[in-house]
């Protein structure tokens, strides 16, 4: 007889809890093949979250990768996806029953103790024998042994008590963590969590910037708590007339909520800091301080929330500008000048001109709105008598040589 396994769930995401059971489930029972079904519709859960079901599938896949699961004949099916309505077990059974196969079917203790609940439980008993699969521990082993008897007594049924390596995880805990920007990755295995990542899955952005601005509501002023959020909300509407792919748009997102990280530092402590982080400040640098946020800002918001170097840059700038920026970085620098909570009339007149004439070309606009935006800095600048950063003067040349004659 082939000893075939049946291992359901709604693997939203699937972890290494799933992965450890279904390995010693394999192990225990002896199997030659397992199935591993992502439910398409389970009749006891709803799902929750924003996975697909490809999604769902896929994440499945990674999880029982031939390098996660050895030489053993583990097999992610889609047949109760691709099945239209609710997926039932005892149609499941009834899918991979055949002549000369003994099926094994693993089920969680919940579904266990609410067994007789399941559609048509004498034709899943009599199909299969069930092998509870116990993941938490807090019922006590009576209660599994009673439900054990009764369901022997009244359906003839074979049942296993067996105990699977436990694992402490659960989907919705690991849907909570992403949720609120906590690190799920001990739970994952590596490429599910990059998969999540890359897709947004489980509202995971919104959870990390969620963190950030908790972290920014206690590190700032509410002045400049209130700015930074604004400059976010800008940016994301700026974004939205260019075609920038998701990931990137999320790092000038994190980036914009980031950028006046250390805005509020003393010369002083900006020079600690800058010392503590090893960045070098230049003479230059040192002489205009109101700039020296953009470099300490910068490094600090790598170091606190591993922001990538796109986000880096950006913040790198955001004050000075400088030449052939990339859109990211034109981007955060016009939104931290054109946000809404800006009341000065250079900063309104530039919030219209960007919204007027966006459409036609984006790119070349936002060029266009970087020089005068840079024009605008240097004039202030020179009107009252401070120092102008060579990088500034150096943006301003480039762009003038570059959209000088528009
Ligand atoms: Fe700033
Ligand atoms: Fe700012």
């Amino acid at each position: 007889m082939k000893r075939v396994g049946i291992y359901g769930g709604s693997f939203a995401p699937p972890h290494k809890g799933h992965l450890k059971s279904a390995l010693s489930f394999y192990d225990e029972c002896a199997l030659d093949e397992l199935y591993i079904l992502p439910a398409g519709e389970p009749p006891h859960k709803t799902l929750q979250g924003n996975a697909g079901p490809e999604e769902r599938f896929f994440m499945t896949e990674l999880t029982f990768s031939k390098e996660n699961c050895g030489a053993r004949r583990i097999f992610v099916s889609d047949y109760e996806l691709k099945k239209a309505g609710k997926s039932y077990s005892f149609e499941t059974a009834e899918h991979f029953a055949a002549p000369g196969t003994e099926l094994f079917l693993a089920v969680g203790s919940d579904m266990f103790l609410s067994f007789e609940s399941w559609k048509h439980p004498e034709i899943l008993l009599r199909l299969c024998t069930l092998v509870l699969n116990r993941r938490e521990k807090d019922l006590p082993e009576q209660t599994f042994k009673e439900q054990k008897r009764r369901l022997e007594d009244l359906y003839g049924a074979r049942i296993l008590l067996s105990d699977f390596v436990p694992f402490r995880a659960s989907s919705t805990e690991i849907r909570e963590l992403l949720k609120n920007g906590e690190d799920p990755s001990a739970l994952l295995c590596p490429a599910v969590y990059d998969y999540i990542k890359s897709r947004n899955l489980f509202f995971f952005q919104e959870g990390q910037l969620a963190k950030i601005e908790e972290y920014l509501r206690n590190a700032l002023s509410a002045k400049r708590f209130a700015h930074v959020q604004s400059v976010r909300r800008e940016l994301e509407k700026m974004l939205s007339f260019f075609d920038l792919p998701a990931g990137e748009a999320f790092i000038l997102q994190k980036a914009a909520l980031l950028h006046d990280l250390t805005h509020e530092k003393t010369l002083e402590e900006q020079k600690e800091l800058a010392k503590d982080l090893r960045l070098f400040l230049s003479k230059e640098d040192l002489l205009s301080p109101a700039i020296l946020h953009q470099y300490t800002g910068a490094a600090l918001a790598e170091k606190l929330f591993s922001l990538e170097p796109s986000g880096v840059s950006a913040i790198a700038c955001h004050t000075t500008g400088k030449e052939n920026m990339t859109i990211g970085e034109m981007l955060l620098c016009l939104a931290d000048y054109i946000e809404e909570t800006r009341p000065y009339p250079s900063c309104r007149k530039l919030h219209d001109l960007f919204y007027k004439d966006i459409e036609e070309n984006p790119v070349e606009h936002l060029e266009f709105c970087m020089l005068l935006y840079l024009r605008e800095v240097v004039e202030n600048l020179r009107k009252k008598g401070n120092r102008i950063h060579p990088l500034t003067l150096s943006a301003l040349n480039f762009y003038e040589k570059k959209l000088g004659s528009l």
